[in-house]
This record gives C-alpha cells, sequence and structure tokens, in this order.
C-alpha cells in the first residue's frame, strides 16, 4: 500500500512516466466561498441543486480544488480551465493534454493528474451497513469473489478487502473512461494488498494487461482507494495542499 502524502503549495515537475495524486479535505465549509468562485456556471448550478448543505459543500471544495491543482500545472487562473465531457461522462481538458481524474467520498476528494496518459482514481470510504459478500456475488468476477470469500471468518478483513477490490476497479473503469457501461465482472483487479500491480486480466481487451498498472492508496484510515495509470509508472508523488499558503491565483 502506498502512503507518505506530502503538503506542497504548487505542482513538482510531472515527468513523462509520472503520476501524481492529491488529497484533499471536503469538511471545509469555511473554504467554500473562495471555491465556489472559481465554478463554472454549470458546476454552481449543480452544487447548487444539493439539498443537504454538507453535499453542496463537498461538491464545491472538490471541484474548486480540482480546479486550482490544474491550473497550477498548466500556468492558468482556475476559472479559466473548459472542461469537455467524453461518451461515457469521463471529464478531460479541452485545451491541454494533461491527464486528470477526480474521485470524492466521505471527506475526502483525491485528484489524479499524469501527462503521459490516462488515469483514474477512486476513493470510497468504508461503509460498515454494506452488505459486502452480497454485493461482491453481483459486482466482482469469480476470482475476485473467491479472495473475498476466503476471509469471510474475519468481519474486518471483508469489509477492507471488499473496499480495497471496489476501489481498484472503479479507478480501471475510470482509467479507461468506460465507467461501468462494460459492467464490471469481465476483469479481475490485483486483490492482494501492495503497491503497484498490473492488472490481472480484461476478458473484453486481452492486452489490457499489460497497459495498466494499479496502486492501492493509504487515503486515511477508514478509506479505501486506488490509482490505475498508463504503465509503466515510473514514480507516484502523493500530495496535499498545504493548510495555507497554495500558489499563486
Ligand atoms: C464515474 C463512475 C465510474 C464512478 O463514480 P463514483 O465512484 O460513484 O464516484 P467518484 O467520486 O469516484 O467519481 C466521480 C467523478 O468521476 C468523474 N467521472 C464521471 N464519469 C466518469 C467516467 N466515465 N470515467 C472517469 N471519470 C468519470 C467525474 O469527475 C465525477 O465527479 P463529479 O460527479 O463530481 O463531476 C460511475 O460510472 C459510477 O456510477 N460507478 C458505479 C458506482 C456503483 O455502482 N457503486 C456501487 C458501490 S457498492
Amino acid at each position: 500500500m502506498t502512503d507518505g502524502w506530502r503538503a506542497v503549495a504548487a505542482p513538482p515537475a510531472l515527468r513523462p512516466g509520472d503520476a501524481h495524486v492529491w488529497r484533499v479535505r471536503l469538511d471545509a465549509a469555511d473554504e467554500l466561498p473562495a471555491l465556489r468562485a472559481l465554478l463554472s456556471d454549470d458546476e454552481r448550478a449543480r452544487m447548487d441543486r444539493f439539498h443537504r448543505p454538507a453535499d453542496r459543500v463537498r461538491f464545491g471544495v472538490a471541484h474548486g480544488w480540482l480546479r486550482r491543482v490544474l491550473a497550477a500545472y498548466l500556468d492558468a487562473a482556475p476559472s479559466a480551465l473548459a472542461f469537455g465531457v467524453g461518451e461515457h461522462g469521463k471529464p478531460f481538458l479541452r485545451d491541454a493534454a494533461l491527464e486528470f481524474n477526480l474521485s470524492h467520498s466521505g471527506d475526502l476528494a483525491l485528484v489524479a493528474v499524469a501527462a503521459h496518459g490516462p488515469v483514474g482514481v477512486d476513493v470510497e470510504r468504508w461503509d460498515r451497513a454494506v452488505e459486502c459478500l452480497e454485493l461482491a456475488e453481483r459486482f466482482f468476477s469469480p476470482a475476485e469473489l473467491g479472495a473475498l470469500h476466503a476471509l469471510r471468518e474475519d468481519d474486518a478483513r471483508v469489509v477492507e478487502g471488499f473496499f480495497a477490490t471496489w476501489s481498484r476497479k472503479e479507478a480501471y473503469l475510470k482509467a479507461t473512461g468506460h465507467g461501468i457501461t462494460r459492467g464490471l465482472r469481465h476483469f479481475d483487479v490485483p486483490f492482494a494488498p501492495g503497491g503497484a500491480a498490473a492488472l490481472v486480466a480484461d476478458r473484453l481487451d486481452v492486452e489490457a494487461t499489460g497497459r495498466w498498472a494499479i496502486t492501492g492508496l493509504a487515503a486515511a484510515p477508514g478509506y479505501s482507494a486506488a490509482l490505475v495509470a498508463a504503465a509503466p509508472l515510473r514514480a507516484l508523488n502523493l500530495l496535499e495542499p498545504p493548510a495555507t499558503g497554495w500558489g499563486s491565483r
């Protein structure tokens, strides 16, 4: 599992083969006015549609920081970034080749950035009310389900194994941009906890295994997270904005 987040006021150099993952706390209502001001009209409208104030804060902070982080790589103003949306909903930058992906769950957002190829990131807060084995029966591949079943005597390991696997599967779907349009059972992600690993199999795209690197991330206690980046992944930086003193804009 990759750990070791570093607070930095600006992005370090992003070389070919590098991926950066930024961790942002979303329980930051005091930051909302400044971050909301960076959003597009569409993003503001989406934010305002949330009924619960806490959800509005999470959305506004996540998307405001997404703009701040990407703008810092591009030396642009955060509010000037223009996003498009791919066929299955994956957002992209209209005027820059920088690859990115956003995920949010509970009080955390992760933003993955790379220059050499697509990235997908997923963070999932553990929900102990979830029937893990039942959901795994519906969504996991036979190999993944077998690995989870092997832990069934130990509830805590089942929860951790379920959300770790789930985050890897989502991150893969988000890297390819297909989302859940092709289902979830045609591919196998590595099950064992650990750092970088390859995709185990994709029965709809047999050459995919060599194309993707999967890394489990220690986002925070009670969360599972994963990054999927184009292989080979040369170096991964885990970053977060400092409490004060971010960038120049
Ligand atoms: C996007 C998707 C792949 C993942 O969504 P998710 O895990 O619920 O949410 P995340 O926070 O990780 O990702 C959402 C972000 O991904 C990005 N995104 C949206 N569609 C995407 C796609 N097709 N590919 C990559 N990224 C996408 C957006 O930035 C989105 O942020 P926004 O909604 O604030 O604009 C979606 O297809 C989905 O709904 N997955 C199924 C979820 C599910 O069935 N869960 C059951 C849990 S047991």
